[in-house]
């Protein structure tokens, strides 16, 4: 009952302290489970995705993390556990394309770059950065395995955000020509697409099992440098990027056991849509599959 309570506060359950509360009743993965697998980990080189893959490496799995900045992993200590980097512009396509045509096969594929940048961009004419990057950019990533056959049970996993509950999907003007550029309303738009995305999905890749995941509030340099008031309010209870990577390694670790298209949070199916007025219509989705299909 006191569980259900905090949970409720939110504040109590997306921080640390929610971690640990909910922590109590988890059970221990089988670390060989992860043994010689692939594991790519887009915007792997900080924060949550670079803690994932230390996880994946004590785990022996072979992890490859991209970015756009090279310095961010040579910074980090995950080229000294043999994590390999592949430069990558989650907004660059032809790159998308490129990247996916040099790899091998893949037994898991971590959708987790994003950030909220502070100065609108808009790429292909159509999408500014961060609907680009973790909508459309992360689609084509999958898309070009898929075709590849370099996917065939995989498990695909998109890092959402809880920023998506209270929003609606909205495509209107992805290109802020009627309103003010505002970075978080895109990223929780952002959100909310991979989470229609991670349902939808499973009906075009058969092959994949996919799920997505809120990591919790996060103390990570995006955090802090994107939206330092939040930061500084909660900055004593936030979740260390391990605690953030928790669910993602969890999901990875169950695979096609998990039901396909869910949403998790603290190793525990939620509902995507807890306010029913955020819940996009059938047309909507189908305009954003259309959206994705396209060329640019
Ligand atoms: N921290 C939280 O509390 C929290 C909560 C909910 C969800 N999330 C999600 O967790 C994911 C990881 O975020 P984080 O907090 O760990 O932030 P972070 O430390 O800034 O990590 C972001 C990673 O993504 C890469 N990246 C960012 N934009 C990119 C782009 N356009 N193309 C390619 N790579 C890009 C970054 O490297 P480069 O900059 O070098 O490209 C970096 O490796 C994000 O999707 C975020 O939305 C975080």
């Amino acid at each position: 009952m006191f569980n259900k309570i905090l949970d409720k506060t939110v504040y109590f359950s997306f921080d640390s302290s929610g971690f640990k509360r909910h922590q109590k009743s988890y059970s221990e993965i089988n670390p060989n489970i992860f043994d010689n697998k692939t594991i790519l980990i887009t915007g792997g080189t900080s924060g949550i995705g670079e803690a994932l893959a230390l996880k994946l490496t004590k785990s022996n799995a072979k992890v490859i993390v991209t970015g756009r900045n090279k310095n961010k992993f040579l910074e980090s200590t995950l080229s000294d556990k043999g994590v390999e980097f592949s430069s990558l512009d989650m907004c660059d396509l032809d790159g998308i394309k490129l990247l996916a045509s040099n790899l091998g096969s893949i037994d898991h594929l971590v959708c987790n770059a994003g950030g909220m940048p502070e100065n609108l961009k808009i790429h292909y004419n159509s999408f500014d950065t961060i609907f680009c990057s973790q909508v459309i950019g992360h689609y084509k990533l999958v898309q070009a395995l898929a075709e590849q056959k370099k996917l065939n049970g995989a498990c695909v996993h998109f890092n959402s955000s809880g920023g998506m509950y209270p929003v609606k999907l909205d495509l209107s003007d992805l290109k802020w020509e009627n309103k003010r550029y505002d970075k978080v309303a895109s990223y929780a738009n952002a959100k909310r697409a991979q989470v229609i995305l991670t349902e939808e999905l499973p009906t075009i890749f058969k092959e994949v099992t996919f799920t997505c995941s809120h990591p919790g509030w996060v103390r990570t340099k995006a955090v802090e440098e994107s939206i330092p008031g939040f930061f500084k309010f909660t900055e004593n209870r936030l979740r260390s990027p391990d605690q953030g990577a928790d669910t993602i390694y969890w999901c990875l670790s169950q695979g096609e056991k998990l039901e396909n298209g869910s949403f998790y949070f603290d190793r525990t199916k939620k509902d995507p849509y807890p306010f029913f007025w955020t819940k996009e219509t059938d047309d909507a989705r189908s305009q954003l599959i259309k959206m994705l299909n396209s060329e640019y």
